[in-house]
């Protein structure tokens, strides 16, 4: 976010720089979505809907989910939450008691571990570097003995898909340890080849997180679900009740545009465009000296080690956007430990503004 302020301040001082900091998509909602939410503004109160989310929108989810993955998911197991945050914050509290060992990866999504933190659980770290491209395996959860394991994939802020394999195999550890298993897969739909799996493809205990807010390009509309497991539904609708009372109305009511054949065929082509500027960063990063040492599979993000340049990854993005208008996320935002080397690109932009971000880089680096 300082980042970004310092963007507009850039742009307020009418200095251009090219933004690669974001963790968002940087097109709107599909027009279908819009057009299913125009139908009802004025017809319609608006007002609360299910604490779980309209019907009618779980249904969809659930037929998606299942026809996607070859899974048998029911409308009642899908619960509607504000963005995938407020499904993070229900599933958390509805399954772990204070003080719970809660394995997440590092690098990984910060939310996890603030919110974890302000819940008084035990967090402990999935050391994840380029051996296994950057995504957990079963083998580090021995050692850990987790009550909970977040997994994410495609990744944040590495952009990595976990091989199905191997979420099989982290799947059976947490059925035969008696863990949970919280698969956030938000960024899926997004991937540029490989194969994405469902937790729920090898354990019906797993958790699963989604959301409008990266394929559905609809980050503001805050809507996302929650797949759950019987025994958690009734404390999940409970928390929901209390802490959010329900999703948007009106976004639950776009929501059901954006899961349209139509809206897919302009989501999709979205997503070639993430994977066009993926190509010109790896193919023009090495070039300079720059290694990601794991490609992105799909997601919004690259991983870019910089120690060759620094060991203060947030005291030199700040010094990049200033002397060649190249914005990046520190890598620490992601990573307390090892962040302060590396630094995170968003795809969203254009092969145009990539190769102009290489060409400054290179500039600046090497000359
Ligand atoms: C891995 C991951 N999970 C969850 C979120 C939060 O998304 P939402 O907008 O659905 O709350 C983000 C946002 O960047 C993310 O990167």
């Amino acid at each position: 976010m300082q980042m970004l302020d310092l963007v507009q301040r850039r742009k307020r001082e009418g200095k251009d720089t090219i933004m690669l900091c974001a963790g968002q998509p940087s097109t709107g909602a599909p027009s279908q979505a819009l057009d299913a939410v125009s139908q009802v503004l004025y017809d319609d109160t608006l007002g609360y809907t299910e604490v779980v989310g309209d019907r009618e929108l779980r249904e969809i989810i659930a037929t998606w989910h299942s026809d996607t993955y070859g899974v048998d998911t029911k409308a009642d197991n899908v619960i509607i939450t504000t963005g995938s945050s407020g499904g993070f914050v229900n599933a958390f509290i509805a399954c772990l008691d204070a003080g719970d060992t809660v394995a997440i990866s590092r690098p990984g999504y910060p939310a996890y571990r603030n919110i974890l933190e302000a819940l008084g659980a035990n967090i402990v770290d999935m050391v994840c570097d380029q051996s296994t491209r950057f995504q957990p395996t079963a083998d580090m959860l021995d050692e850990l003995q987790p009550n909970a394991v977040m997994i994410t994939s495609p990744g944040n802020p590495t952009g990595t898909i976990i091989d199905p394999e191997e979420l099989e195999r982290i799947a059976s550890w947490c059925d035969a340890n008696n863990a949970w298993l919280i698969s956030d897969e938000d960024y899926h739909g997004m991937s540029f080849g490989r194969p994405e799996a469902t937790a729920r493809q090898f354990s019906s205990n797993a958790i699963v997180v989604g959301t409008l807010s990266k394929y559905y390009s609809m980050t503001g509309w805050r809507v996302g679900w929650l797949i759950l497991p019987d025994a958690l539904l009734e404390s999940v609708e409970n928390l929901q009740a209390s802490l959010a009372l329900c999703a948007p109305a009106v976004s639950q009511v776009a929501a059901k545009g954006a899961f349209t054949d139509e809206a897919r065929t302009t989501l999709d082509a979205y997503v070639d465009d993430y994977r066009a500027v993926r190509e010109v960063f790896i193919n023009e990063l090495p070039k300079i000296g720059l290694g990601t040492f794991a490609d992105p599979d799909g997601g919004l993000y690259l991983w870019l080690d910089v120690s060759e340049y620094t060991q203060d990854s947030e005291a030199w993005c700040h010094k990049l956007v200033e002397d060649i208008g190249v914005a990046f996320a520190p890598g620490v935002d992601f990573d307390p430990v090892n962040g302060n080397t590396w630094v995170r690109l968003s795809l969203c932009s254009t092969p145009e503004l990539a190769r102009e971000a290489c060409a400054r880089l290179d500039e600046y680096l090497n000359n």
